[in-house]
């Protein structure tokens, strides 16, 4: 089969020293997408995976698992298992992207202001049904979200890989700013939803005698099409297979989808960094104790010397 091109331009070596900050930003920036290989050891793994095996037979009541057809999902906030004192749990995977190179991403693509939200780990079944059909991650504030997605598993096409079209994220990005709340869940909710936004926007484009976007637009989404016969239905050119311990960085904004398990079980754990300003912080009660929380305990944990991400 065909392989998007793509991929090889964006995928890294964590291993190798030699790459440069800039390089992983750049790509992330265009194309919503960087994928680090070797990012995890078996060992480290296999930690995470023994971690998440207990706390399913005896879940604490700071985590929540979620049991489905084909598979569970246990999910925490790293903030409130530490207030909770629950920090025995969970010491590698609340920590594994903590590295300073991901940090130092997270900071330039999210404006300096960032909350990690969750910690989520899913283990996905046999089924006839993909694990997500295409789809973009709304937030009703319309702020940017980084995700980092860990395989935990060997994952390929018949197990489930994860998919993402490239460089979608920043036209997403406009039609968010473009859409009130109503208008987003209408326009960006399916596949079809979403082509036809992008082909309404490239109208815009045309319009506007921006000839160069217009067409560069309308490639992207020929391309996209080419290969999405319908929502559920693709040939895997924008499938992500790789060995357990890859590590794939996206933004939430381009489109996305998981793949379907013909075989095997799909072991991924993923956490989402959400762009938190203070002006976000004023909007609600809520919004303003989670900032001020976040902050606070993240000064605490500073002072003690702990060992936590939030
Ligand atoms: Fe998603």
């Amino acid at each position: 089969m065909e392989q998007n091109s793509f991929f090889k331009e964006n995928t890294f070596d964590f291993n190798n020293k030699k790459i440069t900050r800039n390089i992983i930003n750049e790509k992330l920036e265009n194309d919503g997408i960087v994928i680090l290989t070797n990012f995890c050891d078996v060992n480290k793994q296999n930690h995470i995976r023994s971690e998440f095996k207990s706390m399913y037979k005896k879940m604490p009541k700071w985590a929540k698992l979620i049991s489905k057809n084909s598979g569970y999902t246990i999910h925490y906030s790293p903030l409130v298992r530490y207030i909770n004192k629950a920090t025995k749990y969970c010491k590698i995977s609340s920590t594994v992207f903590k590295e300073k190179i991901l940090n130092n991403l997270r900071s330039k693509y999210l404006n300096n202001s960032r909350v990690l939200e969750r910690m989520i780990y899913t283990v996905d079944k046999v089924s006839d049904e993909p694990i997500t059909e295409w789809h973009i991650d709304l937030f009703p504030t319309g702020s940017k979200c980084l995700k980092f997605f860990l395989y935990l598993s060997d994952t390929d096409d018949k197990s489930g890989a994860f998919s993402y079209i490239p460089s979608m994220h920043s036209y997403i990005h406009l039609l968010h700013k473009k859409y009130d709340v109503k208008e987003r869940t209408k326009r960006l909710f399916t596949y079809e939803n979403i082509k036809k936004s992008l082909i309404d926007f490239s109208k815009s484009l045309e319009l506007k005698s921006n000839k160069n976007e217009y067409n560069s637009l309308i490639k992207k989404i020929k391309l996209m099409d080419d290969h999405i016969i319908n929502q559920d239905k693709y040939d895997n050119f924008f499938s992500i297979p790789a060995k357990a311990g890859t590590l794939i960085i996206f933004d939430a904004a381009g489109i996305h989808k998981g793949g379907i398990i013909q075989e095997g079980e799909r072991h991924v754990i993923r956490s989402h960094f959400l762009e938190y300003p203070l002006k976000r912080a004023l909007k609600s009660k809520n919004d303003l104790y989670l900032y001020l929380m976040n902050r606070l305990c993240k000064l605490k944990a500073f002072l003690k010397k702990e060992e936590v991400l939030f």
